[in-house]
């Protein structure tokens, strides 16, 4: 993920009229192989393996962090204590008391700090995003939110990080996957109340790469059946993260209905925004989908957008929110909303070994 931000990064001057100058400074990975890349980037003054010597210099302002899990906590604090601003992986800690800490910390140091999570800035979703805002649906009915993986359908697929515990989190694939879903539903004030989760482990065990097996126990695919309470009527919003998802490499969806409308945007159809309309006849439109994005950039707007538009994106927002200048655009996940995150994904896995579904008492400081 470092070298997508370097590669957002690099081709800043595609924005057209953006008020903040940005630029690659230093990089730290621990592994030569990865630091080599970065040498080819001519505003790249500093590769290292230590990152206190990253945080030391004066020329970095905002650090992005993208690590195993199991080190978001130790290393955000870091960032914050070192006085510079934070754009943060998700799931922003390994565990609720890590979002927390790293969240508290932000609040109390005053520190600029947003979570990762780029697939709302693409052109469908901000459009169906602005649709259920602007309440043209009538009552919401249901939302869908989701995102699906499959190359974890391969037994072969040798293990990594992300399929343990120890370094992915008890959370598993909701860590990896579960604040892309979540970050539109949030924003638009849909926090469940209540959580009733299905979650599975399919395979126990991969290769480890090295002629044996590891344990791979991290929980594979997540179904969390929610309600949100809108208008005193609780209405179903399911959360889909799935890493064992037949014939899907990268798609995250959202799909929404309401007595009056409806809208559907998935990354499978990239160009595509369904939309629904009741009226003398009921309608599902399609409609072809430009290059609208949040931040203008040289593009034309007959254009395609992809993972590395999106990505800019998400960048634009963070350093224009971070400068005071976002204007009402959508911006990048906050840290209470991570938090928010964690309370669901924690009652998920209650709901799962209680096999019941579970209250969350939403606490209006996170
Ligand atoms: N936003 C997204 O779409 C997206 C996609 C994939 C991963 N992620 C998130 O990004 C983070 C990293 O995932 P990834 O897929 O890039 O992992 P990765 O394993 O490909 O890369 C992690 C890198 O961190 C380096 N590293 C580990 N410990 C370090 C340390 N102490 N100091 C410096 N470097 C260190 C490793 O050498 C490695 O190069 C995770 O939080 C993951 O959830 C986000």
């Amino acid at each position: 993920m470092g070298r997508e931000v370097a590669s957002a990064l690099a081709r800043w001057f595609v924005l057209e009229n953006f008020p903040v100058k940005a630029e690659l400074v230093a990089v730290c990975d621990l592994v030569e192989k990865q630091r080599e890349w970065f040498r080819q980037i001519s505003t790249v003054q500093l590769i290292t393996s230590e990152y206190s010597e990253l945080l030391a210099s004066p020329d970095v302002d905002v650090v992005y962090v993208a690590v195993p899990h199991n080190l978001h906590e130790r290393i955000y604090l870091d960032v914050l204590n070192a006085g510079k601003d934070l754009l943060a992986e998700k799931p922003f800690g390994i565990d609720l008391n890590a979002a927390r800490a790293v969240a508290s910390a932000a609040k109390s140091l005053g520190r600029f700090v947003r979570c990762s999570s780029e697939f709302p800035f693409l052109p469908g979703a901000q459009r169906a995003y602005q649709i259920a805002r602007d309440g043209s649906l009538g009552k919401l009915l249901e939302i869908h939110s989701g995102f699906h993986h499959s190359s974890d359908l391969d037994p072969n697929k040798t293990i990594n990080w992300k399929r343990q515990n120890k370094t992915c989190g008890e959370i598993g694939v909701m860590g990896d996957l579960g604040m892309h879903t979540v970050h539109i539903p949030f924003r638009l004030g849909w926090q469940p109340h209540r959580v009733y989760a299905q979650l599975q482990k399919i395979y126990h065990e991969r290769p480890d790469g090295k002629g044996g097996m590891a344990v791979c126990d991290t929980w594979d695919n997540a179904l969390l059946h929610t309600d949100v309470l809108r208008e005193g009527i609780e209405v179903p919003l399911r959360l889909e993260m799935k890493r064992l998802a037949p014939g899907e490499t990268n798609s995250w969806f959202i799909e929404i209905f309401g007595t009056e409308g409806g809208v559907k945007f998935t990354t499978k159809e990239p160009k595509t925004l369904w939309t629904f309309e009741r009226a003398k006849e009921q309608l599902w439109q399609r409609t072809d989908l430009g290059f609208q994005v949040p931040f203008p950039t040289i593009t034309g707007g007959i254009f395609e957008t992809g993972f590395p538009d999106c990505f800019l994106q998400m960048w634009a927002a963070f350093l224009a929110e971070r400068a005071g200048k976002l204007e009402g655009k959508f911006g990048c996940v906050t840290p209470e909303e991570a938090v928010q995150s964690h309370l669901l994904f924690a009652a998920a896995l209650q709901s799962q070994a209680e096999k019941r579904a579970i209250d969350l008492q939403l606490s209006s400081s996170e």
